[in-house]
């Protein structure tokens, strides 16, 4: 008996880590998520389901040895198996014989002999038939609850629920990311979105001072190669939020969001090369993109198609 409850344990401990990996921690998780009553009442529970199991298995104990005693004190029981033994023989190991027995003799398939090596033709434990019949009757209700009465989430609609928790967690991350966009990881966006908003953007706050096509007015023409600040997106965009506040150029950074920031900065730099109806002359110095920031060519027939 103390061998049985020390190989529980063991049993126990070890698959504890198992669990913890395969569950992904969704238990811990659960556990973490729960106020000081639900713990206290899983406690409790934990206890007197502890208790039950217990005095179960002191019953079963008990039980084993009171037969033993009986059988001992009864001449004519004495010879019959315990009930345990019956309930070996029918429903774990089953009736094995002994090694050399008519009965084992009789099951040697002689037919089956290779040099001199011969079979048993033995029977399948009962445990391993029940393991069987187990399975098998597992897999007809898993088949009827999940493929024929559709209760429950088919694998395809477990795969597409994880994908719209991780498309949320996505967008969420991606807005973390935006609200820390700033003149030092600032990079130009050309995906058509950003520049329609980033026009939107011009259109409605930039256009009185650097007109609507950038050709400048009181803010400077924006459309050539020629910049007071530089003409980097990081450049552009340092203007755009802090401003140039004694010259007239207003900082932004308390109007636009870094996102909106970085959407007019991106549109700004798709403006270089356009031919504005009044240009102003050129201001500051000749910008050379490095070629690893060149804005692509193609992102003026972005705007133009969004236009
Ligand atoms: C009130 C007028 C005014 C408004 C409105 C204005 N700007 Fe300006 N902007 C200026 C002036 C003036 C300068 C020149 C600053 C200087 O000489 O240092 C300037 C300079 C700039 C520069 C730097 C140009 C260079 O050659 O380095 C950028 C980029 C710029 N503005 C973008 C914007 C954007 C984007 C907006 C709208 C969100 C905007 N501006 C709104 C007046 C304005």
């Amino acid at each position: 008996m103390k061998k049985l409850f020390s190989l529980l344990a063991i049993l126990g401990l070890t698959t504890f880590p198992v669990w913890a990996q395969t569950e992904e921690s969704n238990w811990y998780t659960m556990l973490q998520a729960m106020d000081s009553g639900q713990l206290t009442l899983l406690v409790i529970l934990g206890i007197v389901l502890g208790v039950i199991v217990l005095l179960l298995l002191l019953m079963v104990y008990l039980m084993s040895f009171m037969s033993a005693v009986l059988q001992k004190e009864n001449p004519v029981t004495a010879n019959e198996p315990s009930w345990w033994e019956t309930f070996k023989k029918r429903f774990v190991t089953g009736q094995v014989d002994e090694v050399g027995s008519k009965e084992e003799k009789a099951k040697m398939m002689a037919d089956h002999s290779y040099d001199g090596i011969t079979e048993l033709d033995n029977f399948m434990p009962p445990w391993l038939q029940w393991v069987f019949i187990g399975t098998v009757a597992f897999a007809i209700v898993y088949f009827v609850n999940y493929s024929v009465l559709g209760n429950g989430p088919t694998g395809v609609e477990e795969y597409e629920e994880e994908l719209r928790v991780e498309a949320a967690a996505a967008e969420f991350r991606k807005a973390n990311l935006v609200a820390g966009i700033d003149e030092s990881n600032v990079v130009f966006d050309e995906s058509a979105g950003a520049l329609a908003s980033g026009k939107t953007i011009f259109e409605t706050n930039c256009a009185a001072c650097h007109a609507t096509d950038g050709g400048g007015g009181v803010g400077p023409n924006l459309t050539d190669e020629y910049w007071i600040h530089g003409g980097s997106i990081n450049d552009v965009f340092k203007i755009v939020k802090y401003g140039v506040v004694e010259k007239g150029m207003i900082p932004w950074q308390d109007q636009l969001s870094p996102e909106q920031m970085q959407q007019v900065s991106s549109y700004i730099l798709t403006m270089k090369g356009t031919t504005p109806a009044v240009p102003k002359e050129p201001q500051g110095e000749l910008y050379t993109p490095a070629p690893a920031e060149a804005v692509p060519t193609d992102s003026t027939s972005v705007v133009a198609s969004i236009e």
